[in-house]
This record gives structure tokens, sequence and C-alpha cells, in this order.
């Protein structure tokens, strides 16, 4: 387990994630590509926000996270939800480069939503995907293309968010303390590491084995993100 950013980030991770609507467009598109793909590993969960409602619609998931404080939040989760769902839901502590050796292979998809940009091994994190999944299993991977614009996607969640009347006196604090994190996040050059376009990353995908995109776009933060979906 290691004390990283991710600690600070899991006192306001829930509160603004699940309110960004950007974060929950990009969340609508993994439920989208993940129909009827039973067995899905979300890797690096942080606090199992994705996990959650892949449990709920009836999957059966494990996800694993090398923070512990994100890690505690989807543990809390998981120890909450109906027996039957929990049974479904495994959660586990783990390091993406080398996937813990509870997380069963064979899976129909495998998540790295917005968690390649903090590996400095890329290929490696892509190459245990391929090794855990089933001929025409997924790999759906999302994040930044290049050091990305925070001011331009918070200005543009403010401006949805005051538009919807959601923003309240809870909502802007949780976003000042989460700003603040963020900002040390994207500018520090030992923090976010690696960036994608999403051309570049099929090609990725396709020299380490997978087969065909089923999605690559950048359309995900208001430009500032990939999306790839991409199956072995
Ligand atoms: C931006 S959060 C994304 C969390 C989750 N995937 C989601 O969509 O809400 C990035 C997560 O990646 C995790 N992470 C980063 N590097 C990791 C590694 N080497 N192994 C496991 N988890 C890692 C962090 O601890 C953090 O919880």
């Amino acid at each position: 387990m290691v004390d990283n950013i991710w600690t600070e980030f899991a006192r306001s991770y829930d509160a603004i994630c699940s309110q960004l609507n950007c974060y929950r467009r990009m969340a609508a598109k993994v439920l989208r590509d993940t129909v009827g793909r039973k067995y899905i590993i979300d890797a690096g969960c942080g606090t199992g926000l994705l996990s959650q409602p892949l449990v709920e619609r009836g999957h059966t998931v494990v996800g694993f996270d090398n923070n512990p404080a994100m890690l505690g939040l989807a543990l809390g989760k998981q120890a909450r939800a109906p027996e039957e769902a929990r049974r479904r839901w495994k959660v586990l502590e783990g390091d993406v480069r080398t996937f813990p050796r509870g997380v069963p292979g064979e899976a129909d998809a495998v998540l790295l939503n917005n968690v390649l940009f903090y590996v400095r091994e890329p290929e490696q994190v892509l190459r245990q995907c391929l090794e855990h999944l089933k001929p025409g299993g997924v790999v759906i991977a999302t994040g930044p293309r290049q050091r990305p614009d925070l001011r331009k996607v918070m200005v543009n969640s403010i401006e949805e968010w005051k538009a919807e009347g959601r923003w309240d006196e809870p909502l802007q604090a949780a976003t000042a303390y989460h700003v603040d994190v963020t900002r040390r996040l994207v500018t520090d050059p030992n923090e976010m590491v690696t960036f994608f376009e999403p051309d570049a990353l099929v090609d990725t995908l396709r020299r380490l084995g997978f087969s065909h995109a089923l999605a690559a776009d950048s359309d995900d933060y208001y430009g500032e993100n990939y999306y790839v979906c991409m199956a072995r």
C-alpha cells in the first residue's frame, strides 16, 4: 500500500466526482461498453465509484487499488451492499503493474478509468490487462491526452452546476478543497506522468496483441481526455 496524493483525494473524491457531469458522461460510456460483459476487473478502482453501479447492474466485479484511503472507501461500499451483491464484488489491495494473485483471469472487461496517467510503465499495465482478458474481452482505458487544462474543466463544470441549480454551499466547499489537490496533481511532473492520444493508445494496444477498437475518442472532460475501448 502507498501513502500518496490519493490519500488527500479520498476526502473529496466521491463528493466531487459523483457530481461532475464530465465524470458522469464518461461513466455512462463505460456502462454502455460493458453491457453483457459479466466479469469485470476494475484496476485502480479508487473508491469504487464505477464498481458500484456495475455490481448494482448485476456484473461480478473485482476491484483493486494501492492507496489505503481510496480503497477503504471502496471496502466500505462493498461491506454496505446487499448480501447478494456483496458476493459478486471483491475489493483487494494491489498494484496495476502486477495484478494481485486474487484477481481471476478470463475477464470480460478490464477498466483502467483515469489510472494510466499515474504510472510510468503503461505498457506493463496494458500487458496485465491482456493476460487477464478472455478472447473478445475488452480493455476500457480513459485519461488525459496531455497535461490537462484544469481551469477549463472546472469553469465548464461550475457553469453546468449553476445552470442545473446544483452549485450549493457543500459542493462549493468540496470543490475548493478538491481543486487545490488537483492543481498539485496536474502541475507536478512527478504526479501526472503518462498521457495518450486515443489513436496512439489504439496503436500501442494493437502492438501488444489487442485486436480491434470498439471506441476511441477524445470527447471527455471537454476534450481533455481520451476514451478507448479495445477488444482482445
Ligand atoms: C483518478 S483515480 C480513479 C479511480 C477510479 N478508477 C474511478 O474511476 O473513480 C486514480 C486511482 O488510481 C489508483 N492508482 C494509481 N496508481 C496505481 C497503481 N500503480 N496501482 C493501483 N492503483 C493505482 C489511485 O490510488 C487512485 O485510486
